[in-house]
């Protein structure tokens, strides 16, 4: 029966959401997989480090954290960065959750490439090293026989590239057009409703769909590097969100809101991109839509993605959640999880 000893680098709402799933599915991990496992290495960024080969207590590291502490205390060794947590957790499998740098991919980059080399499955919710790193770190994965996993980095849970990577085999990716980024869709959806744009970022922010600093989601950004990430991973065309240039949804006043609704028609930030022989346009913008847009039907946090292929005319992937009981970190560790046991089966 195999066991896993698993490292996290980064320890915020998505790497403590995973650890609460893992052990809600313990058991069924055990039955159904024959899959163990410890957490064995965390390291944060500005609340220490820990690494024990027996086991760390992550209800122990959870509380710490919540309090604003350090969890070094819970270390058996001095570790003081995350590359020290990746050399000294003994891990099978690393997952890196830390922030998002959309100019670089790094540190995770190297956080994954150190892990790889380390003969671990390396497995990401952070978009970067997807759209910085994807040629590099796929090789190694490979040349490793090694899991990169990213199922999470684009549509939160939504099980999005394992669906493309193995239910589509020899297609083509022509085009895709979707609705990638939740805050804006809340943001707007909320403004529809009569809020103000500043009203609606502060839901937002309060129930955590937003970040503390919002402009990534609001300035198009966090769209863009998604839209990136699918065109360097189903169109094999590396891309940067720089290449996007994205057009956020500051420009969208109330008026425009209450003028397109009294026609029946709305705003949303559209994502897209159209593959021309080796080149691509991609955009992301404020689009106005009518009800025979799909994209036009999906709103507050909702999401979804319609993609085409020269084998199916249009196939689409919606994330909804109408009990609003979910929260995305919740969802993000699900793709997470599904990842784990992708690495974990010896059928891959
Ligand atoms: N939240 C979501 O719903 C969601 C959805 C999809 C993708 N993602 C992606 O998932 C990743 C994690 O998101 P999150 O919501 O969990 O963020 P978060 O709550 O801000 O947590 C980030 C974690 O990374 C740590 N960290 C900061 N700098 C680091 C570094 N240089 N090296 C290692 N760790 C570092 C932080 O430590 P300190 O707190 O001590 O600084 C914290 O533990 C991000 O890349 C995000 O874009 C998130």
């Amino acid at each position: 029966m195999p066991h896993y000893n698993l490292a996290f680098i980064g320890f915020g709402n998505v790497g403590q959401a995973l650890v609460r799933l893992l052990d809600r599915k313990r058991d069924a991990l055990k039955s159904s997989y024959h899959i163990t496992y410890s957490v064995t290495g965390i390291a944060t960024g500005r609340h220490g480090c820990a690494v024990n080969v027996r086991g760390l207590n992550t209800e122990d590291a959870i509380r710490l954290l919540q309090n604003g502490q350090s969890i070094a205390s819970l270390s058996s060794n001095a570790v003081n960065d995350p590359m020290s947590v990746i050399e000294g957790s003994n891990a099978d499998v690393m997952f890196e959750n830390s922030p998002v740098n959309k100019d670089t991919g790094r540190p995770a980059i190297d956080h994954i490439r150190a892990a790889l080399k380390r003969n671990m499955h390396a497995i990401t919710a952070n978009k970067g090293p997807v759209v910085h790193g994807y040629r590099e770190l796929t090789e190694l994965a490979k040349s490793k026989h090694r899991v990169f996993g990213f199922e999470s980095t684009v549509l939160g849970g939504a099980p999005l590239f394992s669906v493309f990577r193995e239910a589509f085999p020899l297609a083509e990716f022509h085009s895709f057009h979707g609705i990638l980024n939740s805050t804006t869709n809340v943001i707007l959806s909320r403004m529809e409703r009569g809020e103000s744009f500043e009203d609606a970022v502060r839901y937002c922010q309060e129930s955590g769909v937003a970040e503390t600093d919002p402009s990534n989601d609001v300035d198009g950004w966090d769209a863009a590097i998604k839209v990136a990430a699918l065109v360097t991973v189903l169109m094999k065309i590396p891309f940067t969100p720089q290449q996007v240039n994205p057009t956020g949804i500051r420009g969208i006043t109330p008026g425009m809101i209450a003028s397109a609704k009294s026609e029946g028609k709305r705003y949303k930030l559209v994502c897209s991109a159209e593959r021309n022989g080796e080149t691509v346009k991609a955009s992301v913008r404020p689009e106005l839509l009518d009800a025979s847009s799909p994209l036009f039907h999906i709103m507050d946090s909702d999401s979804g993605v319609t993609v085409h292929t020269d084998v199916l005319p249009g196939y689409s992937i919606t994330e909804t959640d109408e009990t609003k009981m979910f929260g995305s970190a919740d969802e993000t560790a699900y793709g997470l999880f599904a990842d784990f046991v992708r690495a974990g089966n010896p059928l891959r």
